[in-house]
Parts: structure tokens; sequence; C-alpha cells
């Protein structure tokens, strides 16, 4: 999968970066055409000629040399790469990519690829878990770019923590990853629904739930990766807004269900990853309810529309059934009840799977009650193998 093909290595300056000659020595080994760009403290760790000699290349270490064979088009070998993979990634790269700082060769190339962007973070085990490297972390994930978690073991300080560059085969996997990200869902319009719908019930409070929108926003970004133009329909939710997917707001059910019905008009895939509230308030009060003391309080709900159930067209029909017993019987009721192509049912009663949690353990059935159990993995995974089913459907 290397063979032939331009890859990027970003070499920034940590003490792992000595171990970048044996990554560039692999994918070189792999048949792949390696562009170094050293940034100036990588410079500190190793030196250019040992990758120029490694790689056979002319290594990239400053914007403005004229001596380079990209200074005058430098934008050209970010249109030429294939893919870029930064390693090991500082703290301090990380956070300059974050805010699209490009006044070095590294910066500049990556603000203007195209090619997918692989990092793997390399550094002391406090500046790793710091808010603000995992903030950065997060803004770049929303992003598309992918990164691969450092190891735990013993670090420069001396340390045993969180932070080493992972081995060169790991780096390699997630590169060959990146490379074979399928855009087999280009030409097509997915909309999904996440996170949790809140009912009022006076201008202070709600009827709400625990849904954390992770699930839903990975199937947008998935969908994304994979070519599809997304519109994302939130509820409430704490996340980053993906880039480059159509992002609605839609706290309530009923502004929801006006929200889907509006964008599957031209869609071919609708995925109700949201966790849609059953009930509101009949007549939400117009000012805050007083408590009354000694009374019991008394709200008057009613059923809210089933969005999923009720919305109608011509596309492929996704819901998700969380269900905490029954699991496979309650959602085929949902499947057949609302008359869906797919229903992902996940159980609610684990702390991995479910409301909030990173990772997901769910069973998808199709149509014919055909079930397929998965293991837990990320929620991104869970978003391929949906769309994986979903692709076969179209
Ligand atoms: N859904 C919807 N509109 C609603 C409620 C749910 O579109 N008013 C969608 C959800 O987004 C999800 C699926 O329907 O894809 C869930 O089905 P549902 O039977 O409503 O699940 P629950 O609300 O969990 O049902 P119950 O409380 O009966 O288990």
């Amino acid at each position: 999968m290397l063979k032939n093909k331009t890859i990027i290595l970003g070499i920034t300056g940590g003490i792992a970066a000595y171990k970048a000659a044996d990554l560039a020595s692999k994918l070189t080994q792999a048949g792949a055409k390696v562009e170094v760009i050293m940034t100036e403290a990588a410079m500190k760790f190793i030196t250019p000629l040992t990758l120029r000699n490694i790689t056979h290349r002319p290594v990239v270490t400053d914007m403005f040399e004229l001596a380079s064979e990209w200074s005058v088009e430098h934008v050209a070998l970010a249109e030429a790469a294939d893919a870029i993979i930064v390693a090991p990634a500082t703290a301090n790269t990380i956070a300059r990519l974050a805010a699209g700082i490009a006044d070095d060769m590294l910066g500049t190339v990556v603000l203007a690829t195209k090619a997918p962007v692989v990092i793997a973070p390399a550094m002391n085990d406090l500046m790793y878990s710091n808010k603000v490297t995992q903030e950065n972390i997060t803004k770049l994930k929303a992003r598309g770019f992918s990164f691969i978690e450092p190891g735990y073991g013993r670090l420069a300080s001396g340390k045993m923590g969180k932070g080493r560059l992972p081995d060169t085969p790991e780096i390699i996997a997630a590169i060959e990853a990146a490379l074979g990200q399928k855009k087999d869902l280009s030409g097509k319009h997915v909309v999904v629904t996440a996170g949790g719908t809140r009912e009022p019930i006076d201008p202070v409070r709600h009827i709400g739930n625990r849904s954390s929108g992770k699930m839903g926003y990975a199937l947008a970004e998935a969908a994304r990766d994979r070519g599809a133009k997304v519109t994302l329909i939130s509820a409430n939710v704490s996340l980053d807004a993906p880039a480059d997917v159509t992002l609605v707001k839609a706290p309530t059910a009923l502004e929801m269900k006006k929200e889907v019905e509006k964008a599957v008009k031209k869609s071919d895939v609708l995925i109700m990853a949201a966790a849609v509230a059953d009930y509101q308030m009949e007549i939400a009060a117009g000012n805050k309810i007083k408590k009354e003391s000694g009374k019991n309080l008394t709200l008057n709900l009613v059923k809210t529309p089933d969005i999923l159930g009720e919305v109608k067209g011509n596309f492929i029909k996704v819901g998700f059934a969380a269900e905490s017993e029954n699991l496979v019987a309650n959602a085929k009721k949902k499947l057949t009840g609302k008359k869906l192509d797919l229903i992902i049912a996940n159980d609610i009663t684990k702390t991995d799977s479910g409301f909030d949690a990173d990772t997901n353990r769910v069973v998808i059935i199709d149509k014919k009650g055909k079930t397929e159990e998965l293991p837990l993995m990320s929620k991104r995974e869970v978003a391929d193998k949906i769309l994986d089913k979903v692709k076969g459907l179209l």
C-alpha cells in the first residue's frame, strides 16, 4: 500500500526524534517516497543528513531556503502528499497546528494539504494530559486528523508515564489506515441526528436525557471522511462542531422533526442517533414554576412525535435502540414498528458503552432480522461499521 506513495514525515523537536529515522527507513524500504520536513527544534535532536541518507531525498528544513526543491512552491509539497505523518509531535507543534500557525514549512504544508494527516504525539506525560494539549487534540480530531495514542513506559524524565512515541509498526499501520480511507460515500448525502433533546418545563427547567452526542458526531465525521455530504442535526451536546459538515441546531423534539423533514428531502440516508424525548409538556410554563410547601407537583406531559417512525421519503432509514434489557428483541420491535432498514441496538447498562462513553458495544440488525454483534470498540469504529452496512444498502 505504501509503494510509490508520497509520505510527508514531519519531525518535531522531542527526544523521540531519533526514532523518526527508523520510521523513515521502514517507509522507504516499503517503497514510499518519503519527504522529510524538520522543524528547527527537531534539528537539535537529529541531523537532516541522517534523514537525507535514509530517504535519498533532500530534507526540508526552512521555508525560505533557496536551495530546497520545494522552497518556491512550498504548497506543491502539500499537494503532492498522499499522507502526512507528524512523528514525534510535541505539545508545541500540536498547539501550533490546532491554531493554524504556518510560519514554518511543517505548519504551512499541514495547513495547505487535503491529504490525511496522522499525528503521533510524544512528550512528557504531564504535558500530554494537560487540558490545553487535550483540547488541541480534540480540536484537530474534529477536523479529521487522526491521532495515535502515545505508549506507556519510561519517559525522557526517567519517570514512567503515558507519552512515549508508539513503535514504528504501529505508526505505519496508522499511515496505511489513513491511505486506505475509503471515499465510498462520495456523491451521497447523509443526515445524522445527535445528542439529547431538552423539552422545556418552564424558562429554567427541562426534561432531558444522558445522551452526549458522541455516537452521532462520530457518524457525521466518519461519513464526511468517506466523502459524503453530511448534515448533522444536533440537539444538546458539549462537543466541537466537526469541520466540513453542515451543522443544524435542534434543541427540542419538535425542532428536530422540522429540521429532519427539511434535510431528508435531498438525502440518501437518515441515521437517527439522537435521543429524542418521548414526552414534552402539554404547555410549558411561561414563568418559573414556584415551589409550594407541602404540595407535590404534577406535570402534564404529552407524547412528542415519533420523528423516525413518521418521516417519509426514499432514503435508507437507520435507527438506534438504547436498551437495558432484552436488547435484540426490543430493538427488532422498533425496527419493524418504524419500518427501518437497520437498527443499532446498544446495551446501556455497561459503563464502557452507551451514554457518554467513548466506546460502544452494539448489535446491528437489518430488515431481514440478521444480527451482527460487534465487540467493544471506539464510537468512531462503530460508526464505520454502521456505514459499511449502509453502503451495502445504497
Ligand atoms: N426517535 C424518534 N423520535 C422520537 C423518539 C425516538 O425519532 N420521538 C428515534 C431515536 O432517534 C432512535 C429511535 O427512534 O433512533 C429509538 O426508538 P424509540 O422506540 O423511540 O426508543 P426509545 O425512546 O428508547 O423507546 P422506549 O423508551 O420505548 O424504549
